[in-house]
């Protein structure tokens, strides 16, 4: 039986996937840790509106199980002790230098995390992979654990995450699935069970899958890789809606009634972000082309190619409908986060168009509900395009809307969060200059309601 967990990396995964294990069994002690002291201080914040992360439900999730059975902590080493089970969720990003830049996923969190455990550990641990990570990722964890660890045992599991940001607390509460990828030995299969136990505390068995190791860890960057694929293809079809006079709207409704097809996740939009679809696709074309599978490494890398062009196509049309000229025009964002109710900017598609207007000269007004300044203007800088004064005098950060859209000769919607839709937007129309453009790279609004205010509309995959 085990009694004591920890997590290593207290992120977007770690964080909220600990709160609801630890909820959910108030008889294991959960202890999440990382050694960025900030994170850890939030998660430990009185203040529950203060946690580092921002997730509907979050909130009431940690008020019930923390300080109960759930701890956060940057003490590492004395959660690797204490722990029979130890899960690793840190960040495994796209490399920046050497072989596989650009590409391959840099593991080398993952392998300071496997160093550690095996130097601290005295007893046997089920080491579980979290973190999205390439396939075989297990061999080199086992082959660093064994090599330098002190005799003891470790058995590794695969158990990639699901959950998508915004949606994460009722993702795990209710998943689809649970995917499990273990040995199939006496030992693994007992480690197996053992983490099989801790979910059946609130998931139905036949949602709990096993699989191989290798299996699982494939299907992780197999299921983001097929999510990515459909939003990508939606897109592709956007355009061509747009020039033939169809509504990409109507044809995802169609297409989606087809039950092979299914209706989730065909919206259209100005292009996915987030700090895994890119990474994880990347990280396939990058295996797929080191075991010399180029056909295969071309297909999916042009989901990719598809994304970035979707983002640039949205900031020309910007660029285009406004006469060819944004230089020193007010240009209105609204939301700056990768998707609603998240505050997670990675590569969110706002940083892509925002860079692009900003080589035009364009004077961009943000606002969004859970995004501070800061963050925006490290996307940024993060791009290495400009420098930081250059960002600060072309970016202006708004906490209120009417304000921000005062002016305007565009609005441009970045993302979907709700309240964008109950605006007066009337009132908004009044306060801009004329003819007020604006651009729902989500299509969240009604385009004739707009047409009849006065704006001139542009939806994503529908024709002008
Ligand atoms: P994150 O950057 O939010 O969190 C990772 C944390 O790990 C950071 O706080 C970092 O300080 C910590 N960390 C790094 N090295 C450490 C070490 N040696 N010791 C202690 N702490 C350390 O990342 P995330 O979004 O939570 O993603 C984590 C993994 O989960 C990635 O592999 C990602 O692909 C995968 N994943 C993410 C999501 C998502 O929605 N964000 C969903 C499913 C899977
Ligand atoms: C995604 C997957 O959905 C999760 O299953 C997975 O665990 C996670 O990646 C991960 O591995 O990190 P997430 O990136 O949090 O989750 O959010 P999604 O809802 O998948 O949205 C990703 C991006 O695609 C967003 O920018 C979203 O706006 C965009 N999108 C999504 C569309 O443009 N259209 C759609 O129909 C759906």
């Amino acid at each position: 039986m085990i009694k004591n967990i920890c997590c290593i990396g207290a992120g977007y995964v770690g964080g909220p996937t600990m709160a609801v294990i630890a909820l959910k069994n108030p008889n294991i002690n959960v202890t999440v840790v990382d050694i960025n002291k900030n994170r850890i201080d939030a998660w430990n914040s009185e203040d529950l509106s203060s946690l580092p992360i921002y997730e509907p439900g979050l909130d009431e999730v940690v008020a019930e199980a923390r300080g109960r059975n759930l701890f956060f902590s940057t003490d590492v080493d004395k959660a690797i002790t204490e722990s029979e089970m130890i899960f690793i969720s840190v960040n495994t990003p796209t490399k920046t230098y050497g072989k596989g830049k650009g590409m391959a996923a840099d593991l080398k969190y993952i392998e300071l995390c496997a160093r550690q455990i095996a130097e601290i550990a005295k007893t046997d641990k089920i080491v579980v992979e979290k973190s999205t990570l390439p396939v075989r990722t297990s061999e080199a964890l086992k082959s660093i654990l064994d090599n330098t660890g002190n005799g003891v045992k470790f058995q590794i599991l695969s158990n990639p995450e699901f959950l998508a940001e915004g949606t994460a607390i009722s993702d795990l509460l209710s998943p689809d699935r649970v995917l499990i990828g273990g040995g199939t030995d006496e030992e693994g299969t007992n480690a197996v069970n053992a983490l099989v136990s801790i979910y059946e505390a609130w998931v139905p068995s036949d949602k709990i899958i096993t699989t191989n190791v290798w299996s699982s860890e494939l299907s992780k960057l197999t299921a983001n890789a097929f999510l990515a694929q459909r939003v990508s293809s939606i897109n592709a079809m956007s355009e061509l809606c747009e020039v033939t006079g169809a509504d990409v709207n109507e044809v995802a409704k169609a297409i989606g009634m087809d039950s092979r097809i299914g209706s989730k996740f065909l919206k259209a939009s100005v292009g996915f972000g987030g700090s895994c679809f890119q990474k994880d696709i990347l990280n396939l074309v990058y295996i797929a082309r080191s075991y010399g599978l180029n056909q295969v490494a071309d297909y999916w890398e042009q989901v990719i190619i598809m994304n970035d062009y979707q983002k640039n196509r949205f900031a020309k049309k910007i660029l285009t409908t406004l006469y060819n000229t944004v230089s020193g025009k007010k240009i209105a964002f609204l939301g700056w986060a990768f998707k609603k109710d998240t505050n997670d900017t990675r590569e969110s598609a706002a940083i892509y168009v925002a860079d692009a207007l900003l080589d035009e000269q364009a004077n961009i007004a943000v606002y969004d509900p859970k995004v501070v300044k800061e963050q925006m203007y490290n996307d940024l800088a993060n791009l290495n395009t400009r420098k930081v004064e250059e960002i600060e005098a072309g970016i202006s950060v708004f906490s209120e809307v009417y304000e921000l859209c005062k002016d305007a000769h565009a609005i441009a919607i970045l993302t979907e969060w709700d309240e964008f839709k109950e605006y007066d937007w009337k009132m908004i129309y009044e306060n801009m200059k004329k003819p007020a453009f604006l651009f729902d790279g989500r299509n969240i609004l009604n385009g004739e309601n707009m047409e009849n205010i006065g704006f001139v509309y542009n939806g994503i995959g529908i024709s002008k």
